[in-house]
Order: C-alpha cells, then sequence, then structure tokens
C-alpha cells in the first residue's frame, strides 16, 4: 500500500508538509495548484510553490513531492510542464478538480470533467512535452454535475498517456460534503488500466478500510484527515498489515479486478513503489500530544521564518482547527488563542504552554544525510495564504 498526502490550497503548504512527512507514512505528496494561464511561468514562481525543487523534489523527511499544474490551455500546460521538468520533479501532476468559480469560469479544474475531448488533448499534450520516463498523473473528481462521465474522463486521462489517476469520489456539485462514494472509484478503477489511488472523506483508519473495501484501490491518497490526525498514515498502513521498515508493501485484501493496482511494488509504476520502500518516521507508531508539541513549535518556527509576520497567527490556528478533532490538547490550545492574531502574543503562549523549541528539527534523524534545514530549503515566502 502505498498513501498520498494530498494537494490542499491555503492550507497544506511546504511547511506542513515538511512536519507531516516527518510523522512518517506518506509515500508521496501532490502539490498545491500552481496556476497557469496564458504565459510560461518563471521559475521563481514554482520555486515559491514548491521550494522542495531545490533539494531533489523531497522534502526534508525524504518523501518525493510531486507539483501539481491547474489550467485548461493545453500548449500553455505542455510549455510550463516542459520548464518545469527541467526543474527536477518527481513527476507532474494536472489537476482536474478544481471547484472555485473563478477557475471554472475560465475551463479549469473540474470544468474540463464536462469535456473528455479537451481532458484527452490536455493529457497528451503535457505528456509530448515531458521527457521520456517522467511521471504524469492526474487527479479528478467524479464529474461537474453528475458522475455519469466518470469512466469517460478517466479512460481519456488514461489515453492522453497519464501514467497514474487519484479520485476524488465527489463531483464538483457535491463540494466537499460527506459522504465520498467510494463505490464509484472502483468502477473507475474498472474502466483503466492505470493505477488508480483512490481520495476523499478518509479521517479514520475504520475509513481507510472502508474505502479500501468499497473502492477495491489498495493506494489512497489522505488529505484533511492527515493534518487533523498527522498519525493517520502510520496507522491505516499498521492497520493494512503493511511491512514499513523492510518496505515490502503486502496487499491484504488485494485489490481484485483492478490491473496495477496490487500492493506489489513490482506492478506499481517506479513513482509509486520506489516511495514504498524506507518510509520515513519518527519511530514511533503513532504521535500522542508529548510527540507533537515540538512538532507544532517546529512548524511554528517555519512560519516565523518564511511567512508574513500578519499571517503567522492565523496559519497557526488553522492546524490547531483541525487537529482539535482528534486531539483534546489541541481544543484548549485553540480555545486560548482563538482570538489572538498578534505573533509575539502566540509565541509566548506556545512557548509557555508547548515548551521551547527543539535544537534539531523532530524526526532529523529518519533518514540520516537526507536532513537539511527547511530554512535553507524555502525560499522566503510572504503570500502563503491565498496564494
Ligand atoms: C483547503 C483545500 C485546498 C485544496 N486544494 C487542492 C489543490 O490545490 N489541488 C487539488 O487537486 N485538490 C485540492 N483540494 C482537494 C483535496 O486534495 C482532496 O481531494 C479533498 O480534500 C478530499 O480529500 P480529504 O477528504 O482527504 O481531505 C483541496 C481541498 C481543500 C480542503
Amino acid at each position: 500500500m502505498a498513501i498520498l498526502l494530498a494537494p490542499m490550497e491555503g492550507l497544506l503548504d511546504f511547511a506542513l508538509r515538511d512536519v507531516l512527512t516527518r510523522v512518517g507514512g506518506i509515500s508521496l505528496c501532490v502539490s498545491e495548484f500552481i496556476r497557469v494561464t496564458d504565459s510560461v511561468l518563471p521559475e521563481r514562481v514554482f520555486f515559491r510553490v514548491v521550494p522542495e525543487l531545490a533539494h531533489g523534489s523531497r522534502t526534508p523527511a525524504g518523501v518525493p513531492v510531486r507539483p501539481q499544474l491547474l489550467g485548461s490551455d493545453a500548449a500553455c500546460l505542455a510549455d510550463n510542464a516542459a520548464r518545469l521538468a527541467t526543474l527536477g520533479p518527481a513527476g507532474i501532476d494536472l489537476n482536474f478538480g478544481c471547484p472555485a468559480r473563478i477557475v471554472n469560469r475560465h475551463g479549469g479544474g473540474a470544468a474540463l470533467l464536462k469535456d473528455p475531448e479537451q481532458l484527452h488533448h490536455i493529457v497528451a499534450a503535457v505528456r509530448r512535452a515531458l521527457p521520456t520516463g517522467l511521471v504524469l498523473s492526474a487527479k479528478m473528481r467524479l464529474g461537474f454535475d453528475d458522475d455519469s462521465r466518470a469512466e469517460d474522463c478517466a479512460r481519456a486521462i488514461a489515453a492522453g498517456g497519464a501514467d497514474e489517476l487519484v479520485v476524488h469520489a465527489r463531483t464538483k456539485a457535491q463540494a466537499y460534503r460527506p459522504p465520498a462514494y467510494w463505490e464509484r472509484i472502483a468502477d473507475v478503477c474498472a474502466a483503466v488500466t492505470i493505477p488508480v489511488v483512490a481520495n476523499g472523506e478518509i479521517w479514520t483508519v475504520d475509513d481507510a478500510r472502508r474505502c479500501v473495501q468499497a473502492s477495491g484501490c489498495t493506494n489512497l491518497m489522505l488529505g484533511r484527515g492527515m493534518v487533523a490526525d498527522p498519525g493517520l498514515a502510520l496507522a491505516v498502513l499498521a492497520d493494512q498489515g503493511a511491512t514499513l521498515a523492510a518496505g515490502a508493501a503486502d496487499d491484504p485484501q488485494g485489490a481484485p479486478g483492478v490491473a496495477g493496482v496490487a500492493g506489489d511494488p513490482a506492478t506499481m509504476p517506479a513513482s509509486v513503489s520506489a516511495t514504498t520502500t524506507g518510509i520515513p518516521r519518527m519511530g514511533i507508531t503513532r504521535p500522542g500530544w508529548p510527540e507533537l508539541r515540538p512538532l507544532l513549535l517546529y512548524f511554528w518556527q517555519l512560519n516565523l521564518a518564511h511567512i508574513d509576520a500578519r499571517a503567522r497567527a492565523g496559519r497557526m490556528k488553522q492546524w490547531l482547527n483541525f487537529l482539535r478533532r482528534v486531539y483534546p490538547e489541541a481544543e484548549q490550545a485553540f480555545t486560548a488563542l482563538r482570538t489572538v492574531s498578534d505573533a509575539r502574543v502566540m509565541q509566548a503562549w506556545l512557548h509557555e504552554h508547548l515548551g521551547t523549541p527543539p535544537d534539531t528539527a523532530p524526526g532529523q534523524d529518519v533518514q540520516p544525510g537526507r536532513h537539511m534545514p527547511m530554512a535553507d530549503a524555502a525560499p522566503s515566502r510572504t503570500d502563503v495564504i491565498g496564494a
């Protein structure tokens, strides 16, 4: 089994990717989207969203990060993908699921699911622009207004030359309202031969178990569930019987009828299988609050180093707001800090209640020789929120 960390613009940036991949269990991250309109973006834009590109496209814990492009113009996407490819990304992902009105009005994101031919055209153009061997993946919803063309869309993406497909099991119209229709992912799997990754509404180990069963997929992508519960990927892997240390992902439930998605690394594309070996982790099964405290302080330090002063307190509260779903201590912290917007006041509270920041970054020793302080890895970024 491979677990991917979802792209989440405005929430899951390089700082939170750094923190969450230190905890462990994640094989691959997909970055928040990089919007492509009518020009080839300067390199600094790619580095701003994915500073990991400066370090082999990996987080400090050694987990590959795949940049995601969002747009509707096939030629322009292809040109941008070609430039991005020169920066050594861990593959390139295409966004066919964004529900934002402004994006959809310009024909991008989920709006493309109304037009499988255009989907095919875009994927094929991007594929042609990329060097052989560079993984091209796509992420789609089940449809725009309804899910009647989900299989057509998946077939168009696969025929265009995508190597992997993530399916968020909802239509654009369903937005983020539960439930997610995992059983429809099984239909998509049956329609294509490329590996399919299931995504949507996995908050607990039990959700993951039910998603695997309903979708037939053994590869999962976790988004908000990982932000709320940073130990979720480790717990899911443990539950699925994955052999973490050996990197030999076994496949307890199998993936009946789904070609190329079995847990055997030999049947997965290199981008997924290679990352199932040597999964970085902090050496604990699942972080309790004592293990999470240094991670919160480290996240705060990253914010101090890279985020505009006015946005720092908001970033911290945003993460605490998710964590309080799982950790009562986060609920207390969130309640205490709810009205705090001054970064100095927040820092004083954090140091008083969580302790002083760690001398070394949490999980620094997980992959000897791989670690780099994120302060070096990330160019300064002042516009993270709402980028
Ligand atoms: C705040 C937020 C931002 C998101 N940004 C992106 C994005 O940039 N690209 C993308 O493909 N999906 C994006 N998504 C969708 C997620 O990747 C994921 O498909 C969705 O949250 C369902 O998975 P989950 O239930 O595990 O969170 C975003 C979702 C949220 C909540």
